[in-house]
């Protein structure tokens, strides 16, 4: 039996050219004397968010932008919180404000998403944002949605006319995703199947698929068996499972990596997959945001 020569698609090179193209951009508004700012509310010790929003805050602070981090205690109350999401909305040397996800279950995430002003909402979770997204005409797409596009063109991915099958319907993932997919648009234009955990026979479904994307967050959940030779998965998940290592864990995606080398045409590694490109999607719709308030156009 003949194997496939599987193609890892790693997301450095792909942030690294993102990067490449927004400098011009970013240099135009430091022109005008403007920093594009992003501030972070991480609310509680969940140890792997405060992981994420350093790597975010990193990445601007490397790139010459500004990043400030809102530490806030994980038994703040809604009015509290809201509070400093109103104080900052109305600050104008952030042009980007997110809420690190997820937040402590007392806090109603939907309300405080919905108090964020819709042109901070560098995260694209605002039902505003959202609500645009689903009607062809973006403001702000959401950063891993947006990422998978940028990492699928950037290896020859056709979209297209292909039948894409994703895994898990967050609204951070799964249904703006699903949403880009079937735009009509270049980028877009597949056949989606969105799968859940109410979905019958995943397996008989992930064996439909050209274009796998699991964003389920369970760890090894999609395995070779569930797949058909040739198909692209885009593994999303990034699980912390237990192990004697010193960090005390390791990370593991939805999918099994290994097992699926030979099988898949391409997939993308976990970690440095998807998630660089998150990162690099949260500064390009921080500078889309500064751009924006400033009156700046970008071609
Ligand atoms: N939690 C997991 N992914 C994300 C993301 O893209 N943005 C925010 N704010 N929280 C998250």
């Amino acid at each position: 039996m003949s194997s496939i020569d599987t193609v890892l698609m790693t997301g450095k090179p792909v942030a690294t050219a993102l990067y490449e193209r927004l400098k011009p951009r970013i240099e135009v508004l430091g022109q005008k004397g403007i920093t594009p700012g992003l501030v972070a509310l991480l609310v509680g010790d969940d140890p792997a968010s405060a992981i994420y929003v350093g790597s975010k805050t990193r990445k601007f602070e490397e790139l010459g932008l500004l990043a400030e981090t809102r530490t806030l205690p994980g038994d703040i109350s809604r009015d509290d919180l809201l509070a400093v999401i109103a104080e900052l909305n109305a600050a104008d040397r952030f042009h980007g404000l997110l809420v690190q996800l997820p937040l402590p279950n007392h806090l109603p995430a939907n309300d405080l998403l919905e108090s964020v002003a819709p042109a901070k909402d560098i995260d694209g979770f605002h039902p505003f944002n959202l609500g645009r997204l689903l009607a062809g005409n973006p403001t702000f797409i959401p950063c891993t949605p947006q990422g998978i596009l940028e990492l699928l063109s950037h290896y020859g991915i056709t979209v297209a006319g292909r039948h894409a099958v994703i895994v898990g319907r967050s609204n951070i993932v799964g249904k703006p995703l699903a949403a880009l997919l079937s735009a009509k648009q270049p980028s877009g234009n597949a056949t989606v199947t969105l799968c859940h955990t109410g979905t019958a026979n995943l397996a008989h479904h992930t064996r439909q698929a050209d274009l796998l994307i699991v964003a389920s967050g369970q760890a090894g959940l999609v395995t070779p068996d569930m797949v058909t030779p040739g198909v692209v998965i885009v593994d999303v998940g990034i699980n912390r499972t237990g192990d004697d290592s010193p960090k005390g864990y390791h990370l593991r995606g939805d999918v099994d990596t290994e097992k699926m080398l030979g099988i898949a045409q391409a997939i993308t590694p976990v970690p440095g997959g998807v998630g660089p490109l998150t990162v690099a999607m949260l500064v390009s719709n921080t500078v889309l945001a500064a751009e924006r308030s400033a009156g700046v156009v970008h071609n």
